[in-house]
This record gives structure tokens, sequence and C-alpha cells, in this order.
């Protein structure tokens, strides 16, 4: 919803980094129709690749599910049909995959894109990766960085209390937040409540339009 995909009633292509099983690939065509939705899903892991086909071929879609590294993938060879809107979604992409996906809009070498949305997740293990553009923006020192991705793990950690929790929750808007001011001026960005933390603790993610 928040991409807007729901809203364009023409063809559109959605790429899926990190698609885990790919739910939310197929979801895309049953919430707009597959006859003007074309969707691919990416994720590194064997099992959940293989998972992603038991999917589809369990709600009888035969959508595309790869099993690459995002670091590794050119976007250009999962284009969709020619000059067709392309929407990136990327649910729970874990620490510095996030930062990868950024990296990839910001470079403008994603054909015919047009909106994206990443649901962010597991900040501590971005503890060590301070983005290089935030690196050099001087927006925050790797130490900063550092210290925002330990709290940032409070979200989830077993019996902390609710306070130490929230903190965790602002931390991880905070890298969110640091994340943006790092991507080219031509993208249009904010971090939103995606869904209710009731949901899930981890509900807030990074909007993007081209
Ligand atoms: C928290 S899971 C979310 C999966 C799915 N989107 C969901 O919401 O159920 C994160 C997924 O990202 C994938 N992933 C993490 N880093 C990746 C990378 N560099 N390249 C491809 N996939 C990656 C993992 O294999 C995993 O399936």
């Amino acid at each position: 919803m928040a991409s807007g995909i729901l809203d364009d009633t023409g063809p559109v292509h959605i790429v899926e980094p990190c698609c885990g099983n790919g739910i939310l690939t197929a979801s895309t065509t049953f919430l707009r129709s597959p006859h003007t939705t074309t969707s691919v899903g990416i994720d590194r892991d064997p099992e959940r690749t293989q998972r992603f086909h038991t999917v589809m071929a369990t709600v009888g879609q035969s959508l595309p599910g790869f099993k690459l590294d995002i670091a590794d993938v050119r976007y250009s060879s999962f284009d969709g049909p020619t000059q067709v809107p392309t929407y990136i979604l990327a649910k729970h992409a874990c620490g510095p995959a996030t930062d990868i996906i950024l990296d990839r809009i910001g470079s403008g070498d994603i054909p015919n894109l047009c909106a994206s949305v990443i649901a962010t997740c597991c900040h501590g293990t971005a503890q060590e990766c301070i983005p290089s553009a935030l690196a050099s923006s001087g927006a925050v020192t790797p130490s900063e960085w550092h210290q925002l991705a330990k709290f940032a793990d409070w979200v989830t950690a077993s019996g902390v209390p609710e306070e130490i929790a929230t903190i965790g929750r602002v931390a991880m808007r905070v890298m969110d937040c640091l994340r943006i001011t790092a991507l080219p001026d031509h993208i249009s960005s904010h971090v939103t409540e995606l869904f209710p933390s009731s949901v899930s603790r981890k509900n807030h993610g990074i909007v993007m339009t081209t």
C-alpha cells in the first residue's frame, strides 16, 4: 500500500529482493490482477528459494524466484515488460541487505523504477557495516552507527523492559532516517510506520519515489 502499486491501475513490474519464501511476491499478483502484474523474487538462501517454488506451485502461480545474492544482482536482467513502471518491495531486508538495496536504488541502474518500499530489519547485524555514503558524508561516525545498531537490537531482545525496547525502536528509526540522507536528491524518501506495531515491533520502513 505504501508503494502505491494498488492505486496504479496499469501494468506494473515488481521485484522483491530478500523475498524469502515468496509470500509477498505471490500476494502482489493476488492484490492486483495477474494480467497487469509481473513479479520476480530474489533470495540467496537455497532452502527459502526452494520453498518459494513450492509456494508458487501451491497457489497456482509460476512467478520466477532466483537464488542470488542481491549484491551480485544486475537489475536490468529482471527488467519487466518494456516501459512498465517497476516497484522494488523488500519485507524485512536484514541489516546490510537494506543498504545494498538502497545503494542500487540510488545508483539509478534499475530500469523504469517508479517507487520502492523497504521494511527494514535486523539493524544489529549492520553494526560493522556503516554505508560508505554515510561514512563519507559525516552524518554519523562508524562508532555512532555501531552504537545505534546495538540499541536497535533491543527491539527483539527477550526479557527487556518495554522502555528499553522503545529505545531500540527509536534507534531503528534513526538509522533508517540516516540511511535516506545518503540518497541522491532526485529520490524523494521518508521513513514511516508500514503496519501496526501489534503485528511486529519491526514495523517501520523506507518509502521512496523516483
Ligand atoms: C528476515 S528474512 C525476510 C524474508 C521475507 N521477506 C519475509 O518477510 O518473510 C530476510 C531474507 O533476506 C535474505 N537475504 C539477506 N541478505 C541477502 C542478500 N545479501 N542477498 C539475498 N538475500 C538475502 C535472507 O536469505 C532471508 O530470506
